[in-house]
């Protein structure tokens, strides 16, 4: 059976808007999205960001590489092509969320341009904004951190296609923040996520 795609689907506009709900939460909906190696470091700095704009009464929610793929992305591997699906339904997501109001903390590897090239224009179109943060550390350090054990294995040649190891990572070329996460404090991390934000007036609804 060949699989029929939907077509003749329109946006159905209910009768309250994404300006009434950033009214409504104090805040505008947007979408930070961390990218680096695995181990860089940015699922810290999304947790620690969750934190402190939740103590200053923001909504922010984690979207997060290990968790997204034991749900909705459970049947997805790590080919280029499992990869790039990954993202594209990510992206989509986030723009749920952002149309929401919600803060949005995304980590993923994402390691192709491409990919984080269309989730950034999947927010332009909507006029979303998309906040590319590439947690950048050197293949050493992150390796040398190896929270999970994964490099050891991929050295051991135990995971294939490890991003990194036999798989490449391709950094952003013009991120709205690089933050070295080897040579900054936590601290330092957030604050500077949390200064782009003030300037694009994320942390304001009106
Ligand atoms: S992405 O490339 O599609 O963006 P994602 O962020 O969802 O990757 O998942 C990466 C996480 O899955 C890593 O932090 C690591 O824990 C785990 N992982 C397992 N296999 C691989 C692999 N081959 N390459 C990268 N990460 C992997």
């Amino acid at each position: 059976m060949t699989k029929q795609i939907a077509t003749n689907v329109h946006w159905h506009e209910g009768e309250v808007t994404r300006a009434d709900r950033n009214r409504l939460l104090d805040q505008k909906g947007a979408t930070i999205w961390f990218t680096g190696l695995s181990g860089s470091g940015k699922s810290t700095v999304a947790v620690a960001l969750e934190k402190v704009l939740t103590e200053r009464g923001k909504l922010a929610y984690r979207l997060d590489g290990d968790n997204v793929r034991l749900g909705i992305n459970k049947n997805l591997g790590f080919s280029a092509e499992d990869r790039a699906e990954n993202i594209r339904r990510i992206g989509e997501v986030a723009k749920l969320f952002v149309d929401a109001g919600v803060i949005v903390l995304s980590s993923f590897v994402s390691p192709y341009r491409a990919d984080r090239d269309l989730v950034r224009k999947l927010h332009a179109d909507a006029g979303m904004d998309f906040i590319e943060v590439f947690v950048d550390v050197p293949l050493e350090e992150a390796e040398r951190r190896d929270p999970k054990g994964l490099y050891k294995k991929a050295r051991a040649g135990e995971i294939k296609n490890f991003t990194g190891i036999d798989d490449p990572y391709e950094a952003p070329l013009n991120p709205e923040l690089v933050l070295p996460s080897h040579q900054m404090s936590l601290e330092a991390e957030v604050a500077a996520v949390l200064e782009i934000l003030e300037q694009r007036g994320v942390l304001r609804g009106a």
